[in-house]
């Protein structure tokens, strides 16, 4: 099978071609990401191999399927980006890799959190220019203080058990809570209000869009933290900025942002930041922006590569395909298409 493969890195190519070449899948590597003007690339290919900022709206959709295009890998868990039900009517049959690796994200947010509160983004610079003072950089203990979870998935796990090891209360909010375990569950709004950090681990859909915004954060305490390793708009940006300004927000570690396609991974510097809220958070003290990188540890590469290869021969051999996204009956499900 070929497939074109758009938004490639380079370091997503040792492992695609390694995992590839043994199981006779060739990746034809772009550096662009996949839109409509840029669909024309797959053709000759049984599919496309695409992440988290390519497009796959029902136009892009219907191109592919134009050029006999067959299968969508998606190299990434999160598939708000693929309208799955012009995928279906259009006979392209989509794949993710749903889990890689959940230490990755999570220990990711974790470096996130102690960065802020411990100010190591400020004694980096500070002391790189012999700057040895320690004023304005008075920290807090985690220990003891509460942290919400907002989604209780394999990362939202991890992150609570790396948590529980730094002494803190965990509480946690989920649409769908794990019956008999031992989470300590609470509405979204108790949660809000408990909170010292807030951490988002649940994925983007209509009901959870702007989760975060300008009322969610009236409920919050004064001097909240706020860690977003999900995905952007989760966030309302403008709310989360007003929050900051007015205070009412002690913090920000995000590695998404709601508008990230036209910046995140791309090496902008010398340029002119057309997003006003992204340019304003950046230079906020208490924000810290990563870009979408919390995925990126050698064991996640190793492992989204294996999956998406496994994924697409399963859907070729006709044989089972739990990570196959399915659409039927107006809503998404996992597994095998018959
Ligand atoms: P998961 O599917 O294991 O867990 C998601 C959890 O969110 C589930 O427990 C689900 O019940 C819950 N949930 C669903 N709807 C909800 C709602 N309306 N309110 C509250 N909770 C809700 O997913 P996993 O693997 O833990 O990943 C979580 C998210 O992390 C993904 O959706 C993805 O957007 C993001 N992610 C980010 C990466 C990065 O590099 N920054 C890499 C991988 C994932």
């Amino acid at each position: 099978m070929r497939f074109a493969f758009f938004d490639a890195k380079p370091y997503d190519k040792p492992s695609f071609e390694r995992y590839g070449a043994e199981n006779g899948i060739k990746f034809k590597f772009y550096e662009t990401k996949l839109t409509e003007d840029t669909a024309d690339l797959a053709r000759n290919c049984d599919g496309v191999c695409v992440f988290v900022n390519d497009t796959l709206d029902a136009n892009v959709l219907e191109k592919l399927a134009d050029l006999d295009c067959k299968y969508i890998a998606l190299r990434c868990a999160g598939y708000n980006n693929v309208d799955l039900k012009a995928a279906a009517n259009c006979g392209l049959r989509t794949a993710h890799v749903p889990a890689y690796s959940p230490y990755a994200v999570a220990e990711h947010a974790m470096a996130l959190l102690l960065t802020s509160v411990r100010r190591i983004h400020k004694a980096y610079i500070r002391t790189r220019d012999f700057n040895f003072s320690l004023n304005g950089m008075t920290g807090f203990d985690l220990h003891g203080k509460t942290v919400g979870v907002v989604g209780t998935g394999r990362i939202g796990r991890v992150f609570m058990d790396i948590c529980r090891g730094f002494g803190m209360n965990i509480i946690a909010y989920d649409k769908f809570p794990i019956k008999d375990s031992d989470i300590n569950y609470v509405s979204l709004e108790e949660l809000l209000a408990k909170s010292d950090i807030v951490s988002l681990h649940c994925p983007l859909t209509d009901e959870t869009r702007h989760l975060i915004n300008c009322e969610t954060i009236k409920l919050m305490k004064k001097g909240v933290v706020i860690i977003n390793t999900s995905r952007g708009a989760l966030i309302d940006a403008e709310c989360l900025l007003d929050g900051i300004k007015a205070r009412q927000i002690g913090a920000a570690c995000l590695d998404v942002y709601e508008e990230e396609t036209e910046y995140f991974y791309e090496d902008l510097s010398g340029h002119i930041l057309n997003d006003d809220i992204l340019a304003r958070l950046i230079s906020m003290p208490n924000v810290i922006v990563t870009s979408h990188q919390a995925f990126l540890t050698e064991e996640a590469l190793s492992n989204i590569a294996e999956t998406t290869v496994m994924n697409l021969n399963q859907m070729h051999d006709g044989k089972p395909c739990p990570n196959e996204l399915i659409w039927k009956d107006g809503e998404i499900v996992h597994g095998t298409q018959k």
